[in-house]
């Protein structure tokens, strides 16, 4: 379908107005609830590759990718292969299934802190049973949060209860077992420190999510929280939920070359399909043999065989390097247009993943981001705070997608 300039998005908006009667918050994702009428699409129909239709058939070069999963592409071929064949066959049976054996065989030989894995469907879940497991695995009480690890991150008082939103009291969160939950910086270890000093024979595990702007500079932070909870004997625990399969191919640990005890991914194992994966060292992943964590779709067929293929993919291919060619392709020209056209914003950390972050300009522009968002979606482009690459963004895609930028930048001009 060819990108129209005259973009009607009525009919994605009289949907949703229809339904957000029904649906809580409109959406259960809270970050897809559309804001920006009439430019943001509601809804997709469907996607291919890189790029996106939306129920008005509008198309749109995408770097949203479902908020990080689509890490091959949409309808990757390999992966929706593998899904239908598994569908033919079956999606989940009252016994275990085989590919959790296979999809843990890759994980383990990709993965470094990786001896023994165990499936949930999603990553706050994911998170959740992790920490779980670290409490069960040391006698220990308290987890030390740095940044975000899904809704169940609302547990920390002035944690991130979403992506950039703090709140000092949660809602729904009793203060006893918020107290359990500190929220920690990035990049600052005196906290930690401080932690640890007063109250280090009761945590139980460091767990951090890397903050996307600065991701290429956190080496020595997680080196430094390796000394510290080693010393003290708490775990080490990364939410790998974004970086995984993306950063590295052993995630932000084999990027940074820590050596950590934990680690949860999701976003990227298996190309949009629902599957989290909790993996560590085999020591600390028997403390489930005491430790429930039990869900009926943990061994979920369709999942899985979207994971065996998608790891597969990643085997045979050098999807990082591409992820990261592409990535510094978009980066250096989004800052080249940001910096011609004097637009306040940056594209910063690392290439597979860039975070849009504020930037200081000849000229200020209120929102920045959001004035960005709405513009360029009225010029086919799906932009986010993270701007995700997968593996079918082309070159030519980029620069398709650079030239819809400098359409969006000179109407803000
Ligand atoms: C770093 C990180 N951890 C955890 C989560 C939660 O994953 P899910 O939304 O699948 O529950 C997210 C989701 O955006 C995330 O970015």
């Amino acid at each position: 379908m060819e990108r129209t300039t005259a973009r009607s998005t009525e009919k994605s908006w009289s949907t949703y107005k229809r339904y957000r009667k029904l649906l809580a918050s409109g959406t259960g994702t809270l970050s897809k609830r559309p804001r920006f009428e009439p430019e943001e699409p509601c809804y997709m129909d469907h996607g291919q590759g890189c790029r996106l239709w939306d129920i008005d058939g509008n198309e749109y070069i995408d770097f949203r990718n479902g908020l990080g999963p689509i890490s091959l592409g949409y309808c990757y071929p390999a992966v929706n292969k593998a899904v239908a064949a598994q569908l033919q066959k079956g999606t989940v049976f009252s016994h275990p299934c085989v590919l959790e054996g296979e999809v843990a065989e890759r994980v383990c030989e990709m993965v470094p802190c990786a001896e023994k894995v165990r499936y949930l469907k999603t990553g706050g879940e994911a998170c959740a049973a992790a920490f779980k497991i670290a409490r069960a695995a040391t006698g220990r009480d308290i987890i030390a949060q740095c940044g975000y690890n899904g809704w169940v991150n609302s547990l920390a008082s002035g944690a991130n209860v979403l992506p950039r939103l703090r709140e000092d009291a949660p809602a729904g969160v009793p203060v006893e077992i918020s107290k359990m939950h500190r929220a920690l910086p990035w990049k600052d270890l005196a906290p930690y420190e401080k932690l640890f000093a007063e109250e280090g024979a009761n945590v139980a595990a460091v767990a951090v999510a890397m903050d996307y702007a600065t991701a290429d500079q956190g080496a020595n932070f997680l080196h430094g929280l390796r000394e510290l909870t080693r010393k003290h004997g708490a775990l080490l625990f990364l939410d790998e939920i974004v970086s995984g399969f993306r950063v590295a191919l052993g995630g932000y640990q084999d990027y940074c070359g820590v050596d950590c005890d934990l680690a949860v991914f999701a976003k990227g194992v298996s190309n949009g399909l629902p599957l989290s994966v909790i993996a560590g060292k085999a020591a600390v992943m028997d403390a489930l043999e005491r430790a429930v964590v039990s869900s009926t779709y943990s061994g979920e067929a369709l999942s899985l065989a979207a994971a065996r293929a998608t790891l597969d993919v990643y085997r045979e291919h050098d999807v990082i390097g591409h992820l990261y060619a592409m990535g510094r392709r978009f980066q250096e020209g989004v800052n080249g247009l940001f910096a011609q056209y004097e637009y306040p914003l940056e594209a910063r950390g690392l290439a597979p993943c860039l975070a849009l972050t504020d930037c200081a300009r000849g000229r200020t522009v209120d929102n920045a981001v959001d004035t960005l968002f709405r513009a360029a979606y009225a010029h086919g482009l799906s932009l986010y705070l993270v701007c995700y690459i997968n593996f079918s963004h082309q070159p030519e895609d980029i620069d398709e997608a650079l030239s819809r930028l400098e359409d969006t930048l000179k109407t803000l001009a």
